[in-house]
């Protein structure tokens, strides 16, 4: 009895915050459009995550609002990162609802789809098929020819490592060869001497606040829930190993933070020496429970200067900045 009631009051949240971001741009706040900060700006992209669309007006609308916002852009983005779970259930008539909804927004001329774990989802115990999917609508959807869930590209020269899950669990299934792959991509990587993206769903066990933001009990449960899992720890020793790598998450569905902000206990923007944590926050489909700055539309657009990465966040679905939760990440020489 209780537990529906407090379903129902869920539902009931979700629809008024869903009602609030229709609405806000409409409201008071003025919409400002995507440009660069400062001039000297080398390159600049988006990055959004957990769009779980579904055969649903609302999600797809919601996540056209941001295509729009991204169009507009006064300064053209370089790129614009999919972070995962961009399907709710990776169903061929989903990615397809993705595939044609991007298609209608000139937004970058550098469209990047990351792997989510409800992308997985397709067919039960069936890699083939998802990566099989994942390859055809990476195609149709951003014209990118790739083989498997995992592969590299470049930002106006910034190297980019996307890696991905090849199972169908929660946590993510980076095999031994995928490993191996990724320490000889960042090698190569460094020898650009610019800062790194790596571009992963699933953020490193036990950062961003996990996993306790997903409601778990300190004494009882796993403490690598809701993390990569069991390749985490390998993956980290090799980003160690470079400076100013930029390890971009999702995954979790907390809202936007800084440290200190919104009486939350964790950060989407972790500073650890020659590597940043950044956890995206979920651009629908957000958990209340989970604390920080939660609606529905929100990202960041990443900056590029000789020095520095601005971290700038933004509410794509009404075209506003969120200042307050802008990050600077001074570069390691
Ligand atoms: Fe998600």
């Amino acid at each position: 009895m209780l537990s529906s009631a407090v379903a129902v009051l869920r539902g009931l949240v979700v629809v008024f915050m869903t009602a609030a971001t229709v609405l806000m741009p409409f409201s008071h706040e003025k919409e400002q459009k995507i440009t660069r900060k400062n001039e000297n700006c080398r390159a600049s992209f988006a990055a959004i995550s957990d769009t779980h669309l579904k055969d649903n007006f609302i999600r797809l609308g919601m996540l056209e609002f941001g295509l729009r916002d991204m169009e507009k852009a006064k300064d053209r983005l370089d790129a614009v990162v999919f972070n995962g779970d961009i399907t709710d259930h990776g169903y061929p008539e989903q990615w397809q609802g993705f595939t044609d909804t991007l298609l209608k927004y000139d937004i970058s001329d550098n469209n990047i789809m990351v792997i989510g774990n409800h992308d997985t989802w397709g067919k039960d115990d069936d890699y083939e098929y998802t990566r099989k999917n994942f390859v055809k609508y990476s195609k149709e959807a951003t014209g990118r020819k790739i083989s498997n869930v995992y592969f590299t590209t470049k930002i106006n020269g910034y190297p980019v490592i996307v890696l991905g899950s090849e199972a169908d669990h929660t946590y993510a299934t980076i095999s031994k060869k995928q490993i191996n792959w990724f320490a000889a991509e960042m090698k190569k990587a460094s020898k650009t001497g610019l800062p790194i993206f790596v571009f992963c769903h699933q953020s490193f066990n036990g950062t961003h606040g996990l996993p306790y933001n997903w409601e778990l009990d300190k004494n009882e449960d796993d403490p690598t829930t809701g993390g990569i899992g069991d390749a985490s720890d390998d993956i980290l020793r090799i980003v160690k190993k470079y400076k100013n790598v930029f390890f971009i998450s999702g995954h979790i569905h907390a809202g936007m933070t800084v440290e200190g902000s919104d009486k939350t206990f964790y950060s989407s923007v972790e500073k650890h020496g020659n590597y940043t944590l950044v956890n995206l926050p979920c651009y629908e489909y957000p958990d209340v429970r989970r604390g920080g700055h939660i609606s529905n539309g929100t990202g960041y657009v990443f900056e590029m200067y000789d020095g520095e990465v601005l971290l700038r966040a933004r509410n794509f679905a009404s075209g506003t900045w969120l200042e307050k939760y802008d990050v600077t990440v001074k570069l390691a020489k």
